[in-house]
């Protein structure tokens, strides 16, 4: 198993999309950054600079906030529910008539395979703006029969209205770029807010190219802006400017605790979905066919590098030596290499520097005690491959069992206990509760230890189930709020009361 030798090269048409210059879109026009600054892309699989992309400051955030306020106060606001809707829809329409470029682009600037972008593009694309697309023309108030002081009975009424909380300010990570734009836009773009969007300094490219689409479909000027830059600059002036109405963040719990400091300037709404350390607790009686592919996809997919990933996986001792050594030999057959290929399960991970940083977690695993089971390795040659990694009798004491490391490491350790609530104590040992998954027969279990794991999110028999309508957000150190469904249309809305006497 080594990274696959034959490097593919991007179609002509990708080529000549990364060949262009690419400038930052602030009301409806591709215009340059105020001053000058380069973001270079790189393949993660093959280290070659793929395009130079203009990179926003703070002059450029304000630029936008101006063109999405005006935009939010313009015509944007006098459209109907029903035509948002249909301009969503258009968006979809655009985005899989584009498919196959959009694809190719993510996997060229992300490292993902081509399977899995093109499923997650059409799946968490197409379907999460149709899904919005329907919400917006189902969002309404409520009549409150109340008799205020000065009224008398029946004399009076008061109604809710559910207005567009206003400009929002969307931050978003690189693990998988395109999709992180649209959970952000789809919602905010039903309840009738306006949006400037900042995508990951390593992949803008899908976000860009999202940019040319929202264009084509026809959604009104300075509705979405995008602005590729850097954290510090960009993405700090977003979540401190004061004429920002909220902002949506996805990423690390230590800039998701930055995000809520800048935004105390205005008090401006947050929701955040950061990081995760999910347990996946497999019982004795559980389907062995079902859980070895389930908890291993559950934590090597996108290479780890995502945060619903399964990076605790809790055994029963009766079965443990089997479930270790056949997820070892399922992770030991994962074929690595670039994204592009067809014949590819586990890309690159995303830079020099986050394959750094998971090797020093498998570093401090190896001086802690853990049981060093597969993996371990970077693979040699170009490209930021590393072999997936499992290490056993992991404890919660240990540092790769408590920090979220964002790559292909797997920590197992067993239990014993029949007492549900131990097991479940252990599991919950996380400053995080994002995701996690039982796997057992007998659906008593699986019910009581979903309802005992601290997380926004369980899955009985499978791990991470994701849906545009099933709510996904976390407990603890994992975020504020919930994306998807309906209640993730929630933070992009407010009420106003009115009440009429008569
Ligand atoms: P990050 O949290 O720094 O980046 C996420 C986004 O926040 C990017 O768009 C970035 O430009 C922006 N950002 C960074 N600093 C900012 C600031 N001060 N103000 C406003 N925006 C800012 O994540 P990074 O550094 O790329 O990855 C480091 C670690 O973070 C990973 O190893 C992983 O553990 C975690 N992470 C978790 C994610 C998740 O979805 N749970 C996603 C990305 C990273
Ligand atoms: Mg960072």
């Amino acid at each position: 198993m080594s990274a696959a030798a034959q490097t593919l090269t991007p179609s002509a048409e990708a080529r000549s999309f990364l060949d262009r210059e690419h400038r930052l879109l602030i009301g409806g026009e591709w215009v340059k950054p105020a001053r000058p600054e380069q973001i270079e892309v790189i393949d993660p699989a093959t280290e070659a600079r793929l395009a130079t992309v203009a990179g926003a400051g703070a002059e450029d955030v304000d630029r936008a906030v101006k063109a999405a306020r005006q935009a939010f106060r313009g015509e944007w606001s006098r459209l109907t529910s029903y035509e948002r809707t249909r301009l969503i829809w258009k968006l979809a329409d655009e985005l899989e008539a584009n498919l196959p470029l959009a694809t190719e682009l993510e996997v060229l600037d992300n490292g993902m395979p081509k399977m899995v972008a093109m499923y997650s593009i059409a799946k968490f694309g197409g379907e999460f703006l149709r899904y919005y697309a329907g919400w917006a023309t189902k969002i309404h108030g409520e009549t409150i029969p109340v008799s205020p002081a000065e009224a008398r009975n029946g004399d009076s009424l008061t109604y809710t209205r559910r207005e567009p909380i206003g400009v929002v300010g969307a931050i978003i990570p690189w693990n998988a770029p395109l999709i992180m734009a649209i959970l952000k836009l789809a919602p905010a773009l039903a309840a009738g807010c306006t949006v400037v969007l900042k995508p990951a300094e390593q992949t803008p490219l899908t976000a860009l190219f999202l940019g040319e689409l929202v264009r084509r479909a026809g959604i009104p000027p300075g509705v979405v802006n995008i602005l590729p830059g850097y954290g510090e600059s960009a993405g700090a002036a977003l979540a401190a400017h004061p004429d920002v109405d909220k902002i949506a963040f996805t990423g690390s719990t230590e800039v998701g605790k930055k995000i809520i400091l800048a935004a105390a300037g205005n008090l401006k709404r947050v929701t955040l979905e950061l990081g995760g350390k999910s347990p996946m607790v497999v019982f004795p009686d559980a389907d062995l066919e079902r859980v070895i592919p389930g908890v291993t996809r559950g934590a090597f997919f996108l290479q780890g590098q995502n945060c619903m990933a399964g990076t605790r996986l809790f055994v029963h001792e009766q079965i443990f030596d089997t479930v270790v050594e056949r997820v070892a030999a399922m992770a030991n057959g994962f074929r690595i290499g670039q994204g592009l290929r067809d014949d590819v399960d586990l890309g690159p991970l995303i830079s020099a520097e986050q394959r750094e940083r998971v090797m020093g977690y498998v570093d401090a695993g190896r001086n802690s005690g853990a049981t060093l089971v597969c993996g371990g390795e970077p693979l040699p040659g170009k490209g930021f491959f590393m072999r997936p990694t499992l290490f056993s009798h992991t404890t919660m004491d240990m540092k790769i069992a408590r920090e979220e490391i964002f790559g292909p490491v797997l920590c197992v350790q067993s239990f014993a206990d029949s007492d549900l609530q131990k097991v479940a104590d252990e599991a919950n040992r996380s400053i995080y509760g994002l995701s996690g998954s039982v796997w057992t027969r007998d659906i008593s279990v699986g019910h009581r230890m979903a309802a005992m794991i601290d997380s926004g999110q369980v899955s009985i028999n499978c791990h991470a189930a994701v849906d545009p309508a099933i709510p996904f957000g976390g407990n603890k150190q994992s975020g504020w709020g919930r994306e998807f469904g309906r209640e993730g249309l929630e933070p992009y809305l407010k009420t106003k009361a009115t009440t009429v006497l008569y």
